[in-house]
């Protein structure tokens, strides 16, 4: 990696007054380089909280539209403006509007993977890193619509026991790890622990043995007595996983699931978001304070 880019990323940061958010899933040596490194749940939070004028967010577009809605008063750059997720694109307004139409007594969630517009239609938001216990605070004689994603949404009623309606929306990296991975990747690793994240598929959820969120996956690892761990989730995350617990063994389920949006940025991105303060990502009204209505209550409902 050359230092050179690293120096220049820190200089351009001192002067713009900036701030490094980054997923979990981002490559490496971006991970390397934030100040923040998180899940979405987290990410929002920080980006609610920071002192900072600029965000650079490395990440995908949802991301760093939810944070230009929780500090609209701050420069919000994408480093990549192609950066999407093909999962938060699979419902937009009129879909859900139609739906909303059909059940007009109904609470409406959608995960924070979706567009600015979705979000300012919906009641609540949520990550897959509180999605639990925010349906546990909604009424049950309330019926539930839940976008855009099935696999989490069934994982919610797998767990709540909550009746709710599903869209058929899916995260096309996720699917990529199938039960077969798991099963090969238990007769390998026979010690290990296999984590997976909500979005995988019932089929896969139901071979793991914990499913968590990114941030919930960190944890674990740093708090259990086990050292192996088999990873059904996008790989970006066992550079942090290793990097945070240098002596234990995390192993991908498959090589195949990276998320090829998440991969767009490099250093090189960064520090041209830093010089040409590129891409600025703004949401405009109304959306942007109905938006924030949903993303406020996700934010009131932080796990232990
Ligand atoms: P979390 O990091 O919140 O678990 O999100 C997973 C994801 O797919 C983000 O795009
Ligand atoms: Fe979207 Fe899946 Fe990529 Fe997350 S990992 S940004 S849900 S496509």
């Amino acid at each position: 990696m050359s230092t050179g880019i690293i120096e220049k990323i820190q200089t351009l940061k001192k002067q713009r007054n900036a701030v490094i958010l980054a997923h979990n899933y981002q490559p490496g040596d971006i991970q390397d380089i934030a100040d923040f490194t998180g899940d979405s749940l987290a990410l929002s939070v920080q980006a609610s909280q920071t002192d900072a004028d600029v965000i650079v967010f490395c990440g995908v577009l949802f991301m760093a539209e939810t944070a230009a809605i929780l500090s609209p008063e701050k420069t919000v750059l994408l480093p990549e403006k192609g950066a999407g997720c093909p999962m938060a694109d699979m419902i937009n307004v009129q879909q859900l509007q139609e739906l909303k139409n059909k059940h007009p007594e109904a609470h409406v969630i959608c995960y924070v993977n979706s567009t600015a517009e979705v979000k300012a239609l919906s009641d609540y938001c949520c990550t897959s890193g509180n999605a639990l216990e925010l349906v546990q605070t909604l009424p049950k004689d309330r019926e539930i619509i839940f976008v855009p994603d099935k696999n989490l949404g069934g994982f919610i009623v797998e767990r709540t026991e909550r009746e709710m309606i599903l869209w058929p929306g899916y995260c096309s990296s996720h699917m990529l790890i199938v039960p077969a991975d798991i099963e090969a990747a238990r007769k390998a690793h026979p010690n290990a622990l296999v984590l997976a994240h909500p979005e995988c598929n019932p089929d896969v959820r139901a071979l793991a043995d914990e499913l968590l969120s990114t941030g919930g996956m960190l944890k674990l690892a740093e708090t259990s007595d086990v050292n192996e761990f088999v990873i059904a989730t996008e790989n970006g995350i066992i550079h942090s996983l290793q990097k945070q617990n240098p002596d234990k063994r995390f192993y991908p389920a498959t090589e195949k699931a990276i998320c090829p949006n998440m991969k767009k940025i490099s250093l090189e991105k960064v520090v041209w978001a830093l010089e040409d303060m590129q891409y600025q990502i703004t949401v405009s009204e109304p959306v942007c304070s109905r938006a924030k209505r949903s993303l406020d209550r996700m934010l009131e409902v932080l796990p232990s």
